[in-house]
């Protein structure tokens, strides 16, 4: 299962997705953490100190060689050079398993069960020329070829506000949490991310955060209706894992909240053929955003019609 964690700045977005990948590999259960944010936090919430989290390769600085295994022997992207994020997966093309031996996740970190990747950072480099959507390209192509099987998780960490869904990237989740404090923000991003995702059938659960009483649990109830799956409260095993201390027990609540994301999960059935269509429709979205008439043709032809994932 393919789970994002979404809403604005500064809303727990981070934070939650590392309770949950926790949670999850507690549990014994194979899960892929991707840091697909500008801001490169997840790996310090993982538990891994700065040293360590800075030395985690960056997928987005070595889109060549990725992008040169993942199109293998397919005859219809020609070159590294050739294959665009949305570029999908043809005849000949190499898929990924969860934690395969392949170079996506030769390039992760071991993090206490977890295998974490990373997009790296925004640099200087990046400002004006491609943006940060070229890094994030790297996430797109991992999920673009990644066959999940049952029971297994990738969740990853994005970027605040609406960038996710500039691209095609949000409808490669199974399942999306919308982490919203209560507050008028928070729950401005609801209206807005559930629009795009109502038209392409992407699944949107509310995750409340900092939640303190009564009065701002039906604040959200209010505003996000049955949409709201559950809520954590101001933690003070959050505060005492940011505090770095490895002795930190989750209160019942919060285990109870995060075992309702586990469910709802588990309770998503996946749609491969969507999934592949979906994948389609947005790299023939980009093909035709070009202006080069060759160009538009080259990335139009790299759709395989025949191609199906084997499930
Ligand atoms: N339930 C909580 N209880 C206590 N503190 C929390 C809780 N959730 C988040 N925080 C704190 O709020 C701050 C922001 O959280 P976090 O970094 O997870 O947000 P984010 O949405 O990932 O932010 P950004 O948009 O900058 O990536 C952090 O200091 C975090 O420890
Ligand atoms: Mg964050």
């Amino acid at each position: 299962m393919k789970v994002a964690f979404v809403g604005k700045g500064g809303s727990g977005k981070t934070t939650l997705a590392s309770l949950f990948v926790r949670h999850l590999a507690a549990r014994g259960l194979p899960v892929a953490a991707i840091d697909a944010d500008i801001n490169q936090h997840l790996a310090v919430a993982l538990g891994l100190d700065e040293e360590r989290a800075a030395k985690i390769p960056a997928l987005g600085e070595r889109l060549p060689e990725l992008k040169d295994w993942l199109r293998g022997a397919n005859p219809r992207i020609a070159s590294a050079s050739a294959m665009v994020k949305t570029t999908p997966p043809g005849d000949g093309s190499r898929l990924l398993g969860l934690g395969g031996d392949d170079p996506f996740h030769a390039l992760g970190q071991e993090v206490d069960g977890v295998t974490l990747l990373a997009t790296g950072p925004f640099s200087d480099d990046d400002l004006g020329v491609s943006c940060y959507h070229a890094k994030t390209g790297a996430v797109e192509l991992y999920l673009n070829h990644l066959v999940d099987g049952p029971g297994e998780y990738v969740v990853a960490d994005m970027t605040a506000g609406a960038d996710s869904f500039a691209s095609g990237l949000f409808t490669r989740f199974d399942l999306m949490f919308l982490v919203a404090e209560p507050t008028r923000k928070g729950v401005g991003v609801y209206r807005q991310y559930t629009e795009y995702a109502r038209d392409y059938g992407v699944a949107i659960a509310v995750v409340g955060n900092k939640v303190q009483d009564d009065d701002d649990l039906a604040y959200l109830r209010a505003h996000v209706g049955d949409d709201l799956l559950t809520w954590l409260g101001q933690s003070a095993a959050v505060r005492a894992l940011e505090q770095g201390r490895d002795d930190v027990v989750l209160e019942d609540a919060e285990r109870a909240a995060l075992d309702l994301m586990r469910d709802a999960v588990d309770a998503r059935r996946k749609d491969w053929e969507r999934f592949r269509a979906q994948g389609v429709e947005f790299h023939l979205r980009n093909a035709r955003s070009r202006t080069d008439p060759a160009l538009r043709a080259e990335l139009e032809e790299q759709v395989d019609p025949g191609f199906r994932y084997p499930v």
